[in-house]
């Protein structure tokens, strides 16, 4: 290998294609692939039948330092990019490329018990709660405000035994953070097959007993069994679909449980407020622009 042991090529693509280009880096020789929200503009609200990631995506992938990146560089499909993407190679002596992904992606105190801490790192803290997580392409590293808000929340929340049901898990995040803080069990739910996937991946990774989480796509059966019966929801989805599933997710709480709300910008909290008045909803924290908004079933 040469002096330079690793290099990094940078692009940006939509999250449509984001898969395709994942496919390709692999076949051509490299070594892994890295995906990032690209850019601070807010999530778009995904219609039906789209992938529900971020629209923008930073793709980071890695190569040996000897690879001859040229031949792939001319052959680079470019419908599968962003419009004006940059594509920017970097040579990363040592191993420095670990600690580059590792600064984009590091442990992050989210309440006083809680940490998310990537899966490759020792966690700073080894008494707390450490959840594990890898950035992949189901949302949800803690990153984003939103994630943060509400992890942030069920810190505070979570006393012990609580039924948790997390609506939009993507990755998991909040019902394994809510599992490792002391709720019984929870359900995660999902429209994506892959947050399905990722979620169950990321839940076993936490040591997580299969028999405490249940993941399942909207309309399955086994919704039921949390209707009327959930002692926290939590959805941390858009205001669109939010106001759409608004009766769903007041129907999962029991009388006395509790509701949090995210992925709602300021200005659209108001129209939330409205459409959740049953539960009480206010806005107990702003974050980036974005609302968490929290209410309670009347006992
Ligand atoms: C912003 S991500 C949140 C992921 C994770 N809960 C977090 O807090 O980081 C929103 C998730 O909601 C899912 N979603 C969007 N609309 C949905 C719907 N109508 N029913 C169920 N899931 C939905 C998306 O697939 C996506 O995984």
């Amino acid at each position: 290998m040469s002096t330079e042991e690793w290099q990094e090529w940078v692009l940006e693509t939509h999250s449509d294609r984001v898969e395709l280009l994942e496919d390709w880096f692999f076949a051509q020789g490299a070594l892994a692939v890295s995906l990032e929200d690209n850019a601070d503009e807010p999530l778009l609200e995904p219609g039906p039948g789209e992938t529900p990631v971020w629209q923008n995506v930073k793709v980071t992938a890695l190569f040996a330092g000897d690879f001859d990146l040229e031949p792939i560089r001319a052959a680079l499909p470019t419908d599968l990019l962003a419009e004006n993407s940059r594509s920017d190679i970097t040579a990363l002596a040592d191993r420095a490329w670990e600690r580059v992904w590792m600064d984009e992606f590091s442990p992050i105190q989210m309440g006083p018990r809680l940490w998310i801490c990537p899966s490759w790192t020792e966690p700073p803290d080894s008494a707390a709660i450490n959840v594990y997580l890898d950035p992949g392409l189901a949302f949800g590293t803690g990153t984003h405000a939103t994630t943060a808000m509400c992890l942030s929340a069920l810190d505070d929340a979570i006393s012990g035994g609580e039924r948790v049901v997390d609506f939009g898990c993507g990755s998991g995040i909040l019902a394994i953070a809510a599992l490792r803080l002391g709720a019984a069990s929870a359900l995660g739910v999902d429209n994506d097959p892959q947050a399905i996937t990722a979620t169950r991946d990321n839940a076993e990774r936490n040591d997580i007993e299969s028999s405490s989480i249940e993941v399942v796509l909207p309309g399955n059966a086994a919704i039921a069994a949390w209707t009327n019966q959930s002692d926290l929801v939590v959805a941390n989805i858009l205001a669109g679909p939010l106001l759409a599933l608004a009766d769903e997710l007041m129907a999962l709480m029991k009388p006395g449980g509790r509701l949090m709300l995210t992925g709602v910008l300021s200005e659209q909290a108001p129209e939330l407020i409205e459409r959740f008045i049953p539960v009480n909803l206010g806005v107990s924290e702003t974050r980036d622009g974005w609302v968490l908004l929290t209410g309670q079933k009347p006992a």
